[in-house]
């Protein structure tokens, strides 16, 4: 009777401990990942997409770079049917190899089963005019 009681204890303070630890390690990841949430890519100069067409060089990133018309867009490249990657095809339109979805120059679903159009993700440009993407918002 002498020491098991006393072991009891200390054990559930144990538990408490790592309940306590694990709880404070999960609100650490939160703080962060609110304040760093943002996954932001350097897509370069914008020299670099002055012709129309689709620029694919980011996909694995999860977007492509469109030029139409003058105007340059980011979309994601995740299909909104199951977030498979799609794939740009010669008329400049994207496939979706999983079930096939296929969405328009402009991101717009032209074939389902996807029915979301494809995000269309913020650029911005630095000081010295590199465009960054900000991907976290597909
Ligand atoms: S994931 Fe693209 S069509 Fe299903």
């Amino acid at each position: 009777m002498n020491g098991e009681p006393e072991k009891k204890l200390t054990r559930i303070g144990r538990r408490r401990f790592l309940a306590l630890l694990t709880a404070g390690l999960a609100l650490v990841e939160d703080s962060e990942g609110s304040s760093s949430g943002d996954h932001l890519i350097d897509a370069g100069p914008s020299s670099l997409y002055t012709s129309d067409g689709i620029y694919d060089k980011f996909r694995d990133h999860g977007f492509f770079l469109v030029r139409k018309n003058g105007k340059l867009v980011a979309l994601s490249a995740y299909c909104t049917h199951r977030i498979c990657k799609l794939t740009p095809q010669i008329d400049h339109t994207f496939a979706c190899k999983c079930h096939g979805s296929k969405f328009s120059e402009e991101g717009k679903v032209t074939e389902g089963p996807a029915k979301r159009d494809l995000p269309v993700l913020p650029i911005s440009a630095t000081k010295n005019g590199h465009l960054i993407i900000n991907v976290s918002a597909g």
